[in-house]
């Protein structure tokens, strides 16, 4: 078990390289399993986090061969020798829910445990389901696993009840090899979906509209090798602007696509943080308490980002002013509130746990506290940074799903950071 034991009231200062996309890489490493060549794929930019390692983990269990140094992985997948994920791998990680479309595309059958609920809500899956049937799937539900099988799917117009993110990858996937057209309506826009995409394309699929409502996906008999560079993490990159943001910080990040980051851009403006633009490159100037914001609204993308929300709150709660939050993606994503609490901060979440109103303080105080999940463990960390005196941040294995080396980028930034075994 490891913390962080983090000494606030440092100001951010300096400049940090954002790497690949945790949600862009996730679904690709499922979509290269459609590559029944011997080609290899090979992917750059690819972020070393405890997701990306466990889906690596599960790929080797299905037989796919993964070799991985530094940022680049090379993976074939001609040889795979199962469909059936394991479950103790799949419990470990519930983003496997999109094998399903890469294995039902690629076997004509598919078996995973189901992925049940989770700390930031219950995340059901009837949309990815619908889409999987819409195409042809025999769907059976037993015993904990779904089990899918189909003889070829065939193309469907779908039409999602909701933009989620999951579903349109699902099918996107799914849809590859399926005889005829696949239309998505109201599909998921954002970036990660363009991503996979492009390397699907780059595969020899044949994918338009993605960033759009619609996609149309023409089916292909086969597929080939690629290379390909993951997007940037645009909540990674988020996480950072914030931090800088609670600390009265002056950084630039490397390697961002601002246009990712419009709406997370645009909030910290309103809240007097000062960004400039440059190509690859933001510049995110805060002053020494921010400016309460009447309205931050989670959305599908090109909204704010729900996965940005606790940092938000973590950034707000110095603020001067009163700000409200309003989670509209997810149903149970304010954990991080208790535990900002019992660091001095202002916060109340009303009874339908969908909108908590802060208070700005002028200080919060360090205090003992735990990451209920990824994203909360990083607005966590934020509040340390911005307390006096000293916080120890545990739990650290979530932050560590989605963070390279959070505590190396921040330190790097004059951050007094450290992480220790308990
Ligand atoms: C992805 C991201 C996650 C992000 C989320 C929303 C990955 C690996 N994860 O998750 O970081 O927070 O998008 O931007 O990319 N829903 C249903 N039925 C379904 C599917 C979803 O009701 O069949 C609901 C969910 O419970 C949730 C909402 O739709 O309330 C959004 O979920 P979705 O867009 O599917 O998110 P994920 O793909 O799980």
């Amino acid at each position: 078990m490891e913390k962080y034991v983090i000494r606030g009231g440092n100001k951010l200062e300096g400049t940090v390289r954002i790497g690949g996309s945790k949600n862009s890489i996730l679904p690709i490493l499922a979509a290269v399993l459609l590559n029944k060549s011997s080609d290899e794929i090979i992917l750059t930019n690819v972020p070393r986090i405890r997701d990306v390692v466990k889906m690596v983990d599960i790929l080797r269990s299905l037989g796919a061969r993964i070799t991985w140094s530094g940022k680049d992985m090379a993976i074939q997948t001609d040889n795979l020798t199962g469909y059936a994920v394991d479950e103790k791998l799949m419990r470990e990680m519930r983003s496997t829910v999109f094998l399903m479309g890469a294995l039902l595309g690629r076997f004509g059958q598919v078996c995973i445990s189901h992925p049940g609920g989770c700390a930031i809500g219950q995340r059901p899956i009837e949309l990815h389901l619908k889409g999987l049937m819409a195409l042809g799937a025999q769907l059976k539900e037993q015993h904990g696993y779904i089990y899918a099988s189909c003889s070829r799917l065939t193309g469907a117009d779908i039409h999602l009840d909701y933009p989620s993110v999951g579903a349109t990858e699902n099918i996107i996937m799914a849809s590859v090899y399926a005889r005829g057209t696949t239309t998505i309506n109201n599909a998921a826009k954002e970036p990660e979906i363009v991503d996979l995409q492009n390397i699907l394309n780059k595969m020899g699929a044949k994918i338009r509209g993605a960033g759009t409502d619609q996609i149309r996906i023409k089916g292909v008999t086969q597929l080939h090798g690629a290379e390909f560079g993951v997007i940037p993490d645009r909540i990674v990159a988020g996480t950072m602007m914030m931090a800088a943001a609670a600390t009265g910080g002056d950084i630039v990040l490397e390697n961002v696509i601002p246009g990712h980051l419009e709406a997370v851009t645009s909030k910290l403006r309103e809240a007097s943080v000062q960004i400039r633009e440059e190509n690859d490159r933001l510049r995110i100037h805060a002053p020494p308490r921010l400016k309460a914001v009447e309205f931050v609204r989670t959305l599908p993308y090109p909204g704010f980002p729900t996965d940005l929300q606790a940092p938000m709150t973590a950034a707000l709660s110095r603020a001067k002013g009163t700000s409200m939050i309003v989670e509209n993606v997810f149903d149970s994503r304010f954990k991080h509130v208790g535990e900002l609490t019992r660091m001095g901060a202002q916060i109340v979440v009303t009874t339908d746990n969908r909108t908590a109103i802060v208070h700005g303080v002028e200080k919060l105080t360090g205090a003992v506290i735990k990451a209920p999940d990824l994203r909360a463990g990083a607005a966590l960390v934020i509040a340390g940074l911005a307390a006096e005196g000293e916080t120890i941040v545990e739990g650290l294995q979530h932050i560590d799903r989605g963070y390279e080396n959070l505590e190396g980028d921040l330190a790097r930034l004059g951050a007094d950071i450290r992480r220790v075994k308990v």
